[in-house]
């Protein structure tokens, strides 16, 4: 939608008094309205595509680069802390092989749930890769070189102090957008992952529908839980964010009766971006679905994942043609990405 037409449709609404707004983003009746302007660059792992993702150093490029949110995908340590880590194993960020050789489980993997703070305070953080017969080779060929400098493992804590610190130096308010990584796993390891989650959230002030903060997690019974049980308890109210995939557990949620479903307890979807354009797609014949306006009609914002400069769906030829398709003709309310400061400079570009 043009500037020109959300100004006029926004004006003409406020008139009705039909307008609320949370997290600074304009909603309307159940049809929220984003101006471009209001558009937001989710910084996914940080600046991920310069930086190791998760790392303290990725975040503060991606605050620098001037993203709106900065996100947390968060696992719990065998010692109750929640630190920042996108997957609840360690091998394939982290030197962990060559600190705790013995400590992988019987399918080889190293678990985040089975050491200590204290004992993920020893390990190197890496850029991702994969190992093969104990040959690394980088997931992104073109991003940080592996094990390189000095990184390490941060607490949910500590991250968000580190953006709460930066936006009182600044004045700029940056926020948080936390992902509760595998709640079932936790429960089976004996924790629970959402309700450390909530008590940091509440120490650190994100208590309000009006906080800069979203909550997002793939798991829809644990965001149910969360609705009606956890935040009503510590009463808090935060916006939450239902993450989809591609694959066949989530073809229910994105039935016309699924999505009712979702924004009976979500603010937001979050889905794969092959969810809104089939990958399939070819640039001359876009396989366009109508995600985004069925989730708009319930007053859903749709922040769909992973926008990357460096690994770019076939059916575009760069990296501000992705943006163009679903910023602009296709009205997504903002984007997870890796490169916050390209996403920043398009949106700006084209106000
Ligand atoms: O949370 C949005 C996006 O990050 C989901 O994918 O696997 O990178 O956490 P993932
Ligand atoms: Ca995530």
């Amino acid at each position: 939608m043009s500037i020109t037409k959300n100004v006029a449709l926004l004006a003409s609404l406020f008139l009705c008094g039909c307008v609320v707004t949370v997290n600074d983003k304009v909603l309307v009746g159940k049809n929220r309205v984003v101006a471009w302007e209001s558009k937001l660059v989710i910084a996914h792992r940080g600046a991920s595509g310069y930086l190791p993702e998760h790392t303290i150093a990725a975040k503060a490029m991606a605050y620098a680069q001037g993203a709106d949110y900065i996100e947390q995908d968060l696992v719990m340590t065998r010692d109750g802390e929640v630190v920042v880590l996108h997957d609840h194993h360690l091998d394939t960020v982290t030197d962990v092989r060559d600190v705790f050789p013995q400590r992988a489980r019987a399918d080889g993997r190293y678990y985040v749930i089975d050491f200590t703070l204290a004992e993920l305070r020893q390990l190197a953080v890496s850029e991702r890769f994969q190992e093969i017969d104990g040959e690394r080779s980088a997931v992104f060929e073109d991003r940080f070189p592996l094990m390189q400098s000095s990184f390490g493992i941060s607490t949910f804590a500590e991250e968000i102090e580190l953006i709460q610190g930066l936006n009182k130096s600044t004045g700029r308010p940056v926020g948080i957008y936390p992902e509760i990584k595998s709640p079932a796993f936790h429960r089976e390891e004996g924790k629970d992952i959402s309700a450390a989650v909530l008590d940091i959230l509440s120490t650190y002030g994100y208590t309000t529908m009006q906080d800069k903060v979203f909550l997002q997690c793939f798991d829809p019974f644990e965001l149910q839980r969360i609705h009606a049980e956890l935040l009503p308890a510590m009463n808090m109210a935060v916006p939450l964010v239902q993450l989809l995939g591609s694959g066949p557990d989530y073809e229910p949620l994105l039935t016309d009766e699924g999505l009712q479903q979702v924004a009976a307890y979500a603010d937001g979807i979050g889905p794969s971006m092959f969810l809104i354009v089939g990958q399939e797609s070819r640039a001359s014949d876009l396989a366009t679905t109508d995600l985004v306006e069925r989730a708009h009609g319930l007053g859903l914002a749709v922040h769909p994942y992973t926008f990357r400069n460096d690994q770019l769906p076939a059916f575009v030829d760069d990296y501000e043609q992705l943006l163009r398709i679903y910023l602009d003709d296709l009205d997504v309310d903002g984007v997870f990405t890796d490169f916050p400061d390209l996403t920043v400079a398009f949106l700006e570009s084209n106000l």
